[in-house]
C-alpha cells in the first residue's frame, strides 16, 4: 500500500490564541498549535509533549523570539524549542516533533504521518 499522509482538522481559527499555543489531540499524539500573528507563516505545530519530562504542557509555554527564531519555553524547566524545527536551543541532542500546519477556511489542519495512521487503524 502506498504511504500517505492526511491533513486532519484539529481545531478552528476561533480556538487559536494569539502569541500562544493550544493543545489538540491527533492520531500521532498530542500536538501544540501556536499562532504568532506577527510572523509569516503565523501557524506552527509541534509535539505537545515536553521531551525532558514526558509531560504534555508545551502548548502552555511562553512564546517569543530568540535570535530571530520563533520559540516556546517549556513551562517546567524553561528549555526553549524552535517552533519551526523543534530543536531545543539548550541541548542540541534534543528536539520535538514538528508538523506541517495550515489554515483551510476556518479549519486548522495538521499533517499526520501515514505510518501513524496505519498503526492506529491496525
Ligand atoms: S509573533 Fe508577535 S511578537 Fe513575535
Amino acid at each position: 500500500m502506498k504511504a500517505r499522509t492526511s491533513w486532519d482538522v484539529v481545531c478552528t481559527v476561533e480556538d487559536l490564541v494569539p502569541e500562544s499555543g493550544v493543545a489538540v489531540w491527533t492520531e500521532d499524539g498530542p500536538v501544540a498549535v501556536f499562532y504568532l500573528p506577527h510572523r509569516l507563516p503565523a501557524l506552527f505545530a509541534i509535539s505537545h509533549t515536553d521531551p525532558f519530562t514526558g509531560k504534555n504542557l508545551l502548548a502552555r509555554g511562553i512564546t517569543g523570539d530568540l535570535k530571530g527564531q520563533p520559540v516556546v519555553a517549556s513551562p517546567l524547566y524553561k528549555q526553549h524549542f524552535n517552533l519551526q524545527t523543534g530543536q531545543c536551543l539548550e541541548d542540541e541532542e534534543v528536539a520535538v516533533k514538528t508538523y506541517p500546519v495550515l489554515l483551510d477556511g476556518t479549519n486548522v489542519r495538521v499533517e499526520i504521518p501515514a505510518a501513524n495512521k496505519e498503526s492506529v487503524a491496525a
